[in-house]
């Protein structure tokens, strides 16, 4: 599925209609001929169509007309249209175009009128920039489905999206500001798309070596530096908590390490580091097998690393970006760690494993520690870190925690902007009392209480004098229901939100 934005209506093509909930007459642009208008209309006067967000009703028209079909797009509530409902809405539309691509005749793209009623309604409330973002977003990632494993053909793509400026938009700020806007959702729907990817591929063929190769690839086609250290750097680096975690599987570990220098002076080094374990079955503390397969996508922290890095490596923003992932496998092998081994981690603190399936936060102690030698301004990590965060928000937000309040205001306004939703939550000093250990300066884990803040605490024991937050997105990273512009699977949250966190760093705003 793309998008294209061109100057002029294209010729024949479908047409696209917005309408809200509780539009009593079609009050659309001039040169839709009265017969269309007429079915429009008769369309909701006969309660055939009530405009309900993501609500997607075809209209043939006669022959004779220009355009074979008019396809309504229903968006809801009007006091409620923001850009998340443009983006939930085109999510929806990309997969009922999807759906009926084998069975229309017409190959014709879909057409959207950006300067007509009420597409400019719609537009001048959010605003051209945000809201061609979120309808290219939305169409993009909603038509977005993994079928590399199916030996069958893949399902077929939908029409593409084409906005049309008209003349009401064009050589005003308007265009300017639907080319950024497309500009961002095309660059943003890249990097999403190859974080779902690597999500979504099965452990067998997902493991730290092969996702060294795919970041290897992106920085090739891109122009990111990338280096990778394989185990023996990792000793050399005394990383024994990445390597713990990492011998008892056949597969070696691989520290990912992206660089985006901007040309001229950049006024900010953001470090993103993500847990990348590319199957965690829990280790020697074995998860219950009854959905052990969903943890192929316990690397989604690491791919919404090279997501984000990948977008913004195509927007250029001003900002010197460091990614690290830190790729491991957590299997239960014969010389898998035990609990009660002690780890020395590469910042020389020691580490009490109570539980083999508290990886993450081992992993992330030694990525985090290491994004130090970047003397980066800021250190985001992105974890699937916790089943306590999902019961505590469940899918509807990821966790924040963060030890700067600048940073993490930044963060939330990030989450606004780009709809990946976040909700903050407190570092007491009671979490990390409860992460020390008797027999070693910390232990990974600290029973169930409080469980996502814990983690966090011991994170933050290794982000010490960082300006530092933590996004636990264990909640978020996978959906089993397609909903908007999430379908089933992994969502590629995260890329988003980063995206618009280095955006923001590289304006200097807020
Ligand atoms: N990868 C899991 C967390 C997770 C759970 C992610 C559900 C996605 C969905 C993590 O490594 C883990 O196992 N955490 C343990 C920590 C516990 C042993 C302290 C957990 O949350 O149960
Ligand atoms: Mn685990
Ligand atoms: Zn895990």
């Amino acid at each position: 599925m793309e998008a294209i934005l061109k100057n002029v209506k294209g010729a024949a093509a479908d047409r696209l209609i917005l309408l809200a909930k509780g539009d009593k007459d079609y009050g659309g642009d001039d040169d839709l001929d009265t017969s269309a208008r007429g079915l429009v209309r008769r369309a909701i006067r006969g309660g055939m169509f009530r405009g309900a967000r993501g609500e997607v009703f075809h209209l043939l028209l006669e022959k004779r007309s220009a355009t074979g079909c008019l396809t309504m797009l229903g968006l809801g509530e009007r006091e409620k249209i923001d850009g998340e409902t443009l983006r939930r809405a085109f999510g929806a539309l990309a997969r009922a175009t999807r759906r009926d691509a084998p069975r229309r005749a017409s190959a014709g793209d879909i057409q959207l009128r950006l300067a007509d009623a009420p597409s400019r309604e719609v537009l001048e409330k959010v605003g051209w920039e945000a809201g061609v973002r979120a309808m290219v977003e939305g169409y993009v990632l909603g038509g977005y489905s993994f079928d590399a494993c199916k030996s069958k053909r893949k399902s077929p793509g939908g029409a593409p999206l084409r906005l049309v400026l008209g003349p009401g938009a064009i050589g005003t700020r308007r265009q300017r500001e639907a080319r950024a806007g497309l500009r961002i959702a095309r660059a943003v729907a890249e990097g999403v798309r190859l974080a779902r990817d690597l999500a979504n591929t099965p452990g067998n063929d997902l493991y730290p070596e092969t996702l060294a190769r795919e970041a290897r690839r992106l920085a090739r086609s891109t122009s990111l530096s990338c280096r990778i250290l394989g185990p023996r750097e990792l000793a050399r680096l005394s990383m024994g908590a990445m390597l713990g975690v990492a011998q008892g599987s056949a597969h070696p570990p691989r520290l990912i390490v992206l660089e985006y220098r901007p040309g001229g002076r950049a006024r900010k080094t953001l470090a993103i580091v993500g847990k990348a374990v590319t199957f965690d079955s829990g280790g020697i503390s074995l998860k219950p097998a009854k959905g052990m397969e969903e943890m192929k996508f316990d690397m989604a922290g690491g791919a919404a690393v090279l997501g984000a890095m990948a977008t913004l490596a195509r927007l250029r923003p001003k900002v010197r970006l460091i990614g690290i992932a830190a790729a491991v496998e957590n299997l239960p092998g014969g010389s898998a760690i035990r609990p009660g081994d002690v780890l020395r981690s590469a910042s020389g603190k020691t580490i009490e494993v109570i539980s083999t399936d508290a990886e993450g936060r081992l992993v992330l102690a030694d990525a985090i520690h290491y994004a130090r030698r970047f003397r980066p301004d800021a250190v985001i990590d992105i974890a699937t870190l916790t089943g306590a965060v999902v019961v505590a928000l469940g899918h509807a937000a990821s966790g924040l925690i963060s030890t700067d309040r600048d940073l993490a205001r930044r963060i939330l306004s990030a989450a606004d902007s780009s709809g990946e939703r976040v909700w903050e939550l407190p570092l007491y000093k009671e979490y990390s009392s409860a992460v020390r250990s008797k027999v070693a300066d910390v232990k990974n884990a600290a029973g169930r209480e409080a469980g996502a803040l814990t983690a966090a605490a011991f994170l933050a024991g290794f982000a010490d004098g960082l300006s530092w937050a933590h996004l636990d997105i264990a909640g978020t990273a996978w959906t089993e229901r397609t909903a908007g512009y999430l379908p089933v699977g992994a969502t590629g949250v995260g890329v988003r939100l980063l995206t618009d966190l280095a955006l923001s760093l590289a304006k200097g705003r807020g």
